[in-house]
């Protein structure tokens, strides 16, 4: 049978090995994860507990367009409901977008060290990916990017913290980009590290949106700091004509009552995030500190994972600390061969890692 040509270009999206799979190919009991960027704490017990009573009411349909949901994420984020999106997690809205605004042969600008999701989705409906080179402190490069738009660009994607180098563009490059990219290009903005941030330079984007501002969508999630990865479940904000758009192209069911439930909950604990955000300092701190001592170069990162380049191949140096248990992100597909990404774990997993580094030296 002859598939779409689109998929010749396509490879199989490669998660971080799931615990469950390394448990049982290595026989061991202890295995930690340091591969996508999860909540190590989990998720908050009003989302454990939302979960519980949601259980009994899984016989019926969800409310697909997520209304109580929408409500409340519009309320705290001082929009309206018609501003917002639920997604099977974030990824699902990334698809949503190339769905709606890409035809083939349409250009889809995004950096070479971009989230790959941003390259699959636009294959996926046959547009042609633009890559940008990052500049070289491995920072999204928004003159270059702007230089890039042609009459056929459509999207412009834009991960800010940028997965998987960590690093930000800030308000003020943000603010010269948006007055020269033109309105009939959606600006995305994926921010799924959000919460974790406490620069002020960082770019209020809800602001544009306040602000009536037709083509940016912003992207978030509820699978980093609030410890949902499990449930797939993400929100886009952006104009109510381009969620109209996205709302076309969304299966009709797309996000679960419990995933609604849960997202709906952590919404409600506050403390929750701060353990979050403490955590993830005290974490990134420390493994700043051991990795240099060992020698090994850090990109200051604002989200909740390091890219660190090593002496070795990142591949090499996977499979050795996948032997120990120890699962991380080597990062070959981005052309970086000699880097891995590494989650910030809790304090006893950060130790096991660098205990595990420093064996392996
Ligand atoms: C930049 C970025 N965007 C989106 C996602 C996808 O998140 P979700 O679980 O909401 O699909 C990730 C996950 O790693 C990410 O790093």
């Amino acid at each position: 049978m002859l598939t779409r040509k689109c998929l010749d270009r396509i490879l199989v999206y490669q998660p971080g090995k799931p615990i469950s799979e390394v448990k049982r190919e290595l026989g061991v009991e202890r295995v930690i994860k340091l591969a996508s960027n999860e909540n190590p704490l989990g998720p908050s017990h009003l989302a454990v507990q939302a979960i519980y009573d949601a259980a009994r009411q899984t016989s019926v349909y969800p409310d697909g367009a997520g209304y109580y949901l929408k409500n409340k994420i519009a309320s705290l984020a001082r929009v309206k409901p018609e501003n917002i999106i639920i997604g099977n997690g974030s990824d699902e809205i990334i698809r949503m977008l190339t769905l709606a605004y890409v035809n083939p042969g349409d250009e889809v600008i995004n950096g070479d060290l971009s989230f790959i999701t941003y390259r699959i989705a636009t294959d996926l409906a046959d547009g042609k990916n633009i890559h940008v080179p990052f500049t070289r402190d491995l920072r999204t490069d928004l003159t270059a990017t702007l230089d890039a738009v042609t009459k056929r660009t459509k999207i412009i994607f834009i991960d800010n913290p940028n997965n998987p180098t960590g690093t930000i563009v800030d308000q003020k490059e943000v603010a010269d980009f948006l007055a020269k990219v033109p309105r009939d290009v959606v600006a995305v903005f994926d921010e799924a590290y959000f919460e974790y941030i406490e620069d002020e330079n960082y770019p209020d984007m809800m602001e544009y949106i306040r602000s009536g501002r037709e083509n940016i969508v912003i992207l978030r999630t509820f699978s980093k700091i609030y410890g949902l990865a499990g449930l797939r479940i993400g929100y886009g904000i952006g104009s109510p004509a381009v969620i109209e758009n996205l709302n076309k192209v969304r299966c009709p069911f797309n996000t679960s009552f419990i995933a609604q439930k849960a997202a709906l909950a952590s919404l409600d604990d506050p403390l929750q995030i701060e353990r979050g955000i403490a955590n993830n300092e005290i974490g990134k701190s420390y493994l700043y500190q051991e990795l240099k001592s060992l020698n090994v170069e850090v990109t200051p990162s604002y989200g909740n994972f390091i890219l660190a380049k090593f002496p070795i191949s990142g591949k090499e140096l996977f499979e050795k600390l996948l032997k120990k248990g120890i699962i991380v992100r080597p990062l070959t597909g981005y052309g970086l061969t000699d880097y891995l990404r590494v989650s910030v774990g809790r304090v006893d997993e950060n130790e096991i890692f660098i205990d595990a580094l420093k064996e392996l030296w």
